[in-house]
């Protein structure tokens, strides 16, 4: 009999249950089972969501939860969860790591201790709650990946649109670079709107679509209102306008993928979420820069 204790800041106490011989699994079918709530999207080594920290606890040294594959490893490493000496340990010594994939790791004859925390492969960054987001964790839920499809597709159109309309007012002032930059982006929703379109396929989702009813101010997350066609737009003014619109549809995508039931959605939005976040932190240094430039110009 294996005694595992789960071990988490998201779990008020620590819990053990006893997986008894011919119902061990690994630990993450374990720890679904028992309703203990690691996260996981793929269940299967490649997105590395499931990350925990494992103890052996048993105090004769042996240890029987080795069989790192390949698929473990290689995410691990790609976590930083794993060094070159863990590995070599591992292969040569046949010690297990102390972090380990709970969806590839199976529970042996010993006892354990599994501490998680929340997911690590999601942005340390916490959204500030937007009024879009808050309408989602109130009311409105995506039950389907082809809802999530359909909100997505409608989100990165009028993302592009955005890009557009904001680029096109840069150019008119002769504001180049940050024009290249809002066209780069215009091109990246463009990307993604493609990519979602093929996600659905031949599915009609225009049923699914959202109305402009469903978002605040009847525009998407990513088509602010702070810009209103403004042509005194100034540079800063345009790059806040666009930080906004990335800052809205980085929460939107984050609470899905915090929030869903579902692990299918989860993991389309923690794309959507990754590559936000990006386009944040570029906005965010531009930002920095333009009155980084205009303080040396007060000056
Ligand atoms: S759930 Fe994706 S690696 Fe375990």
């Amino acid at each position: 009999m294996a005694n595992v204790t789960f071990s988490s800041p998201v779990m008020a106490n620590n819990v053990t249950v006893y997986a008894v011989a011919g119902h061990r699994g690994t630990i993450l079918s374990v720890a679904k089972a028992h309703r203990i709530p690691i996260p996981f999207d793929c269940g299967d080594g490649e997105c590395g969501s499931c990350v925990v920290q494992v103890k052996h606890l048993s105090g004769d040294g042996v240890k029987y939860g080795i069989a790192l594959t390949e698929k473990e490893k290689e995410m691990l490493r790609q976590l930083g969860k794993i060094t070159p000496d863990e590995i070599e340990n591992a292969e040569v010594n046949d010690m297990p790591p102390p972090y380990r994939l709970a969806c590839q790791c199976f529970i042996r004859d010993e006892d354990i201790m599994v501490t998680f925390e929340g997911d690590q492969t999601m942005p340390g960054r916490k959204p500030r709650m937007s009024i879009a987001a808050a309408i989602f964790k109130g009311g409105q839920e995506i039950r389907s990946v082809d809802q999530f499809i359909a909100y997505a597709i409608k989100v990165e159109e009028e993302a592009a649109i955005h890009f557009d309309e904001l680029g096109a007012a840069m150019e008119a002032v002769g504001n180049t670079e940050v024009a290249d930059l809002f066209r780069q982006f215009a091109g990246y929703s463009r990307l993604h709107y493609e990519e979602a379109k093929s996600l659905a396929g031949t599915a009609d989702l225009a049923a699914l679509m959202p109305g402009d009813h469903v978002w605040p101010d009847l525009v998407t997350p990513e088509r602010t209102a702070l810009w209103a066609g403004d042509p005194d737009l100034s540079r800063l003014d345009a790059l806040k306008a666009a930080l906004q619109g990335e800052l809205l549809g980085f929460e939107f995508y984050h609470h899905i993928a915090e929030t869903s039931p579902d692990p299918k959605i989860r993991s389309m939005a923690k794309e959507f979420v990754k590559e936000e976040g990006e386009h944040v932190a570029i906005l965010e240094r531009w930002i920095e820069r333009e009155w980084a430039q205009r303080r040396s110009a007060a000056e």
